[in-house]
């Protein structure tokens, strides 16, 4: 470490702890936790051109059969931020394909409920997602809170 700072030489007329200092000073992340190696993380993505049914794409799709590949990414997103959760409140990290996270068998179940209220209910469009539901929670809430938490105009016709 010294040698990267200090050339060797001048090693023995400067006090160890005085190096260290410098050391320190001049390149902090000589001293960083990363290895070069992990700087560029590894995407989950495929590339933004890759239109291939996500099944072909990915590992292990069962619900989201047909979906353009480059469009798993946009929805995971949207998933994560309509439960208001991370990911790894699904998945592990890294092992996107695994199925060992239950959370993510009941995304499974509910994006065929989500498919089939469209289906049963709204002409196959889709009125309502994740976020009717979710609002941003993992736990929709069930019941009117105990007291009204915002007041505002009621309309009084459609
Ligand atoms: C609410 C649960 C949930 C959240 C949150 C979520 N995912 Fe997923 N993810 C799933 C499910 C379910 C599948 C499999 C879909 C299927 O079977 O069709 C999946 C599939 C994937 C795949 C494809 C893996 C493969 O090769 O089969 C990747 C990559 C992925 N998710 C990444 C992410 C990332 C990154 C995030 C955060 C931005 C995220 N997911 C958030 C539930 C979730
Ligand atoms: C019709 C309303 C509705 C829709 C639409 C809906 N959900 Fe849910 N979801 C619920 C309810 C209700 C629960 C049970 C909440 C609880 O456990 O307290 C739930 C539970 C879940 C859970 C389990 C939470 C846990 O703690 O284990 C996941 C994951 C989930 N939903 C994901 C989704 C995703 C992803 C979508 C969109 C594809 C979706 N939901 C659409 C109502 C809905």
């Amino acid at each position: 470490m010294r040698l990267i700072c200090f050339p060797s030489r001048w090693a023995p007329a400067v006090l160890p702890g005085l190096v260290l200092g410098i050391c320190l000073l001049v390149s902090p992340s000589a001293f960083g936790q990363q290895p070069v190696a992990e700087e560029k993380p590894q995407t989950p993505w495929v590339e933004d051109n890759d239109t291939r049914p996500a099944e072909v794409a990915y590992k292990n799709i069962k619900v989201l059969t047909g979906l353009p590949a480059n469009r798993m990414k946009a929805l995971m997103n949207t998933w994560k931020n309509s439960l208001g959760v991370e990911c790894t409140f699904c998945h592990v990290k890294g092992e996107w394909d695994s199925d060992s996270v239950k959370e993510k068998g009941y995304a499974r179940e509910m994006q065929k409920l989500t498919v089939n209220i469209a289906r049963d209910y709204f002409d196959g469009k889709e009125e309502v997602t994740c976020y009717t539901c979710h609002r941003g929670e993992a736990h929709p809430a069930k019941r009117l809170p105990a007291a009204p938490v915002q007041r505002r105009a009621r309309p009084v016709a459609p």
